[in-house]
C-alpha cells in the first residue's frame, strides 16, 4: 500500500479482536470511578496552543517538541492534546464550575498526541483515562487517588507487578528555595554535567535531577536534598498521605528524584512503574497542582490528578495473562435457518427472543448458506448454543436447539418457550 494511505507512524488501528480487553479495562475503570463518586467530564481533542504552554511549561520536553501544533483556517495556533489536565482546568474555569470552592472530582478517557519516539508502549496517539480534583486540599484526597488506583490493580490482577513511587516537590516556596540551592551546587560543577543537563539548569533546573546520563547523576549524589528544603506545610501533608497508605496496607518507595515531566505540580508526585513492559514502565503517573488554576487566570484553586496509559495496562494484561475468560466469548446464541421461509421465521423470532432477553447476544445468520457453511459460522462466532430453523422444525414450529460447546444432546424447543428456555441456559453479562 502506498505510504500516504497507511497509518501514521505512532498512531494505531485497534482491530476488532483487541477491543473486548480494552472494553473490559475501560469498563473496569469506569464502574471503579463511579463508585468513588467521580463524574465524566469530556473536552475537545483540540485546544489553542497557548493553553498547553501555559500550563505545562514552555520548557518541558512536550511543548519544546512533542507537539502536534498547526494553524487553522483562521490563523489560530491550534495543538492536538497532549494530555487531559489543562484542558480540563481551561473547561472548569469556562464554566464556573470550581468557583466558590465548589468541589468537582472528575475524569475523562481519550486520546492524546505527543510527537515522541514510537517504541513499545510508546505512541503518537495514545489513550489515557485521567482525573482531576479541585478545591481540596488535605493529603485524604491525595490518599484516596492512590488507594483507588491499588484497588483497580487488584480488580486487574496486576497488583503484584507494580510499584508506587512517590515525593513531595512542596509549596513553591520551597521548590524556589530549593531550586535556587541546585542551582547554586550544579554551576559550581557545571563542567562536568552533560550537554541537556547544562541547558535545563538554565531553563528548568529541577529536570536535572531524572538525568539518565551516569556522570550527571555522580554529581547528583552530593546535591541538595530536596526533602531538606520543605516547609512545614509540605512536610505534613506529605506525612498525612502516607499516613493513610500506611493505614490502608498500600506499600511506596520515596524517590526523591521523581519530578515529573510537566511544570505544573507542588506538593505531591506519585507514578506506578511496572518492569513488565522494558523501557516504558511508567503505567498512572500524577500529583498535586494547587498552583495552575490560579496560574491559568483562576482564583486560588487546589488541584490534584493523575493519569493511566489504557495501551499500557492493556499490554500489561495481555503479558501477564490477566484476561478474563468470558471477554472473548462476544456471541451466546447463533441462529441458522435455511429456506426463505425459515428465513422470515427466524427473523421475526429472533426479535420476539430479543423482546424478553434485551441482553441476550444473538447473532442471526446472514447470507444464507448450506447447513454445513452455517454451522461453521456459528461454531467460528464463539455461540455457546446454534439455534436450527429447517423444513421440519418449521412444519412443528419449533427450533432445534444445538449445544456447541459439548454441553448435551440437540433438542426441540416449541417458539413460545425459546426465550424462557434460553433465559435458564445463558448466563447475560
Ligand atoms: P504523564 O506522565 O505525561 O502525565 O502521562 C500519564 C500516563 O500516560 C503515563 O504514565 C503513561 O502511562 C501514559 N503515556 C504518556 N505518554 C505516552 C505515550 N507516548 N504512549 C503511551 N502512553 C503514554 C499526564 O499526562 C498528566 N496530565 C497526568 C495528571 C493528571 N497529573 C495530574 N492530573
Amino acid at each position: 500500500m502506498s505510504k500516504s494511505l497507511q497509518a501514521i507512524r505512532g498512531m494505531n488501528d485497534i482491530l476488532p479482536e483487541q477491543t473486548p480487553l480494552w472494553r473490559y479495562f475501560e469498563g473496569t475503570v469506569a464502574r471503579l470511578l463511579d463508585n468513588y463518586g467521580y463524574k465524566q467530564i469530556r473536552m475537545p481533542i483540540v485546544e489553542f496552543t497557548e493553553l498547553f504552554k501555559r500550563s505545562i511549561g514552555e520548557v518541558t520536553d512536550i511543548v519544546e517538541k512533542e507537539m502536534y501544533t498547526f494553524e487553522d483556517r483562521n490563523g489560530d495556533s491550534l495543538t492536538l492534546r497532549p494530555e487531559g489536565t489543562a484542558a480540563c482546568v481551561r473547561a472548569v474555569l469556562e464554566h464556573g464550575i470550581t468557583g466558590g470552592g465548589q468541589v468537582q472530582k472528575l475524569w475523562y478517557i481519550g486520546p492524546m498526541f505527543r510527537h515522541e519516539r514510537p517504541q513499545k508502549g510508546r505512541y503518537r496517539q495514545f489513550h489515557q483515562i485521567g482525573l482531576e480534583v479541585f478545591n481540596l486540599d488535605g493529603p485524604d484526597i491525595d490518599a484516596e487517588l492512590i488507594i483507588m488506583t491499588w484497588r483497580l490493580w487488584g480488580e486487574l490482577g496486576i497488583r503484584d507487578a507494580v510499584k508506587l513511587e512517590l515525593n513531595s516537590l512542596g509549596t513553591s516556596e520551597s521548590r524556589g528555595r530549593y531550586r535556587e540551592a541546585l542551582v547554586e551546587y550544579l554551576s559550581a560543577r557545571h563542567d562536568k554535567l552533560d550537554e541537556d543537563s547544562q541547558r535545563r539548569l538554565k531553563t528548568n533546573p529541577l529536570r536535572v535531577l531524572d538525568t539518565k546520563n551516569a556522570d550527571t547523576q555522580a554529581v547528583l549524589v552530593d546535591a541538595p536534598k530536596m526533602a531538606d528544603y520543605l516547609d512545614d506545610e509540605s512536610r505534613a501533608h506529605f506525612e498525612g498521605l502516607k499516613a493513610r497508605l500506611d493505614a490502608v496496607g498500600i506499600p511506596y518507595v520515596f524517590n526523591p528524584k521523581l519530578v515529573r515531566g510537566l511544570d505544573y505540580y507542588s506538593k505531591t508526585v506519585f507514578e506506578w512503574v511496572t518492569d513488565k513492559l522494558g523501557a516504558q514502565g511508567t503505567v498512572c503517573a500524577g500529583g498535586r497542582y494547587d498552583g495552575l488554576v490560579e496560574q491559568m487566570g483562576g482564583k486560588p484553586t487546589p488541584g490534584v490528578g493523575f493519569a493511566m496509559g489504557i495501551e499500557r495496562l492493556v499490554l500489561m494484561l495481555e503479558t501477564l495473562e490477566q484476561i478474563p475468560q468470558e471477554i472473548s466469548r462476544q456471541v451466546d446464541v447463533y441462529l441458522c435457518a435455511f429456506g426463505e421461509e425459515a428465513e422470515l421465521a427466524g427473523l421475526a423470532l429472533a426479535e420476539r427472543v430479543r423482546d424478553e432477553l434485551p441482553n441476550l447476544r444473538l447473532q442471526v445468520n446472514a447470507g444464507a448458506g448450506s447447513f454445513k457453511s452455517q454451522f461453521k459460522k456459528a461454531d467460528k462466532s464463539g455461540a455457546l448454543y446454534a439455534l436450527i430453523l429447517g423444513d421440519d422444525e418449521m412444519a412443528q414450529q419449533v427450533v432445534g436447539f444445538k449445544p456447541l460447546r459439548g454441553q448435551g444432546e440437540q433438542q426441540s424447543i416449541a417458539w413460545d418457550a425459546l426465550a424462557a428456555h434460553l433465559a435458564t441456559c445463558v448466563v447475560q453479562g
